[in-house]
């Protein structure tokens, strides 16, 4: 059975709805301080459950949402605890950048572990690598492939597909087997204490062409805002800017837009305005056995 979580509602739902499932709603309120209230409105004793959470803004609040749902899961004898987090947040803190500093996707993975989770499954994780070393098994699915279909319904096949920062390659690999116009990515580096961005100029052949500029996340909307203006400075034509994360923190969205953007696609791993490609199908597959 199917918990959809007060953060993704609607694509707990589609999911329940796809796999001919039924759905336990949770009973959520908040206290006046701001605390979370959590029941679960039907039984789930000995039943396979499966809590879909997303964890974008406002992160803290709904990982503790996910922490007591988790574990009230255990608590009243589930006979297994599945997690769908499209948005696994922290996972951009995956390693001690400077000395001192906290390892918090570590700590994280931890946490659920104590909530007696079994199984996590999420979508274009920002590491891949450091999934790995997670004590819970964590399917990682990719929905980039879906975005690149988005663009190719609207009649963008051939689109150039262009992804950021050299370890995301494979990025635009997998966009390019759906729009086959070719694929690239340009270097991105972050200062670590200004959280900067900087974006190395590479030579891509875009001149005259449409591309779709591809990123895990758009958070600050740095990243993407310098993509965009580089792309339109190499002379290409229309410039999409497509994500699976679409956080869109402050005015993200109107920078990007003002920047050449011709529009932001994103899905609905998070709540956004943007969410117009549904992950619901893509992890639907994964929990029946048939897509990972
Ligand atoms: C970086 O490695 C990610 O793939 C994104 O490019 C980054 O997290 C986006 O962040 P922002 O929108 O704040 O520049």
């Amino acid at each position: 059975m199917v918990i959809p979580g007060p953060a993704s509602l609607k694509l707990g739902r589609r999911i329940a709805d796809l796999l001919e499932v039924k759905t336990v709603p949770v009973e959520f309120k908040r206290f006046p301080d701001g605390e979370s209230y959590i029941r679960f409105d039907g039984d789930v004793e000995n039943e396979d459950v499966v809590i879909v959470q997303t964890t974008s803004p406002p992160q803290d609040e709904r990982l503790i949402q996910l922490f007591i749902m988790a574990d009230n899961a255990k608590d009243q004898k589930a006979k297994s605890i599945t997690l769908v987090v499209p948005y696994l947040a922290y996972g951009r803190q995956d390693k001690r950048f400077r000395s001192g500093e906290a390892f918090s996707f570590k700590t994280l993975v931890a946490l659920l572990d104590a909530c007696g989770v079994n199984r996590i499954i999420t979508v274009n994780s920002h590491n891949p690598r450091i999934l790995k070393t997670s004590r819970i098994h964590i399917d990682d699915l990719s929905a980039i492939h879906l975005l690149a279909k988005y663009f190719k319904k609207k009649g963008f096949d051939g689109a150039f597909s262009l992804s950021l920062g050299k370890k995301a390659l494979n990025i635009a690999m997998q966009a390019n087997e759906v729009l086959k116009g070719g694929y690239g990515c340009i270097s991105t580096h972050r200062n670590r204490i200004t959280g900067k961005v900087a974006l190395e100029r590479e030579n891509l052949s875009v001149a005259n062409r449409n591309v779709i500029i591809f990123d895990d996340i758009i958070s600050s909307g740095g990243t993407m805002i310098k993509a965009v203006e580089l792309t339109k400075a190499e002379g290409a034509e229309k410039v999409f800017a497509a994500c699976v994360h679409p956080l869109l923190v402050g005015n993200s969205k109107e920078g990007i837009l003002k920047s050449g953007a011709d529009e932001i696609v994103g899905t609905d791993c998070v709540p956004s305005s943007v969410g117009v490609v549904s992950v619901a199908p893509l992890i639907a597959e994964a929990l029946a056995g048939r897509g990972v």
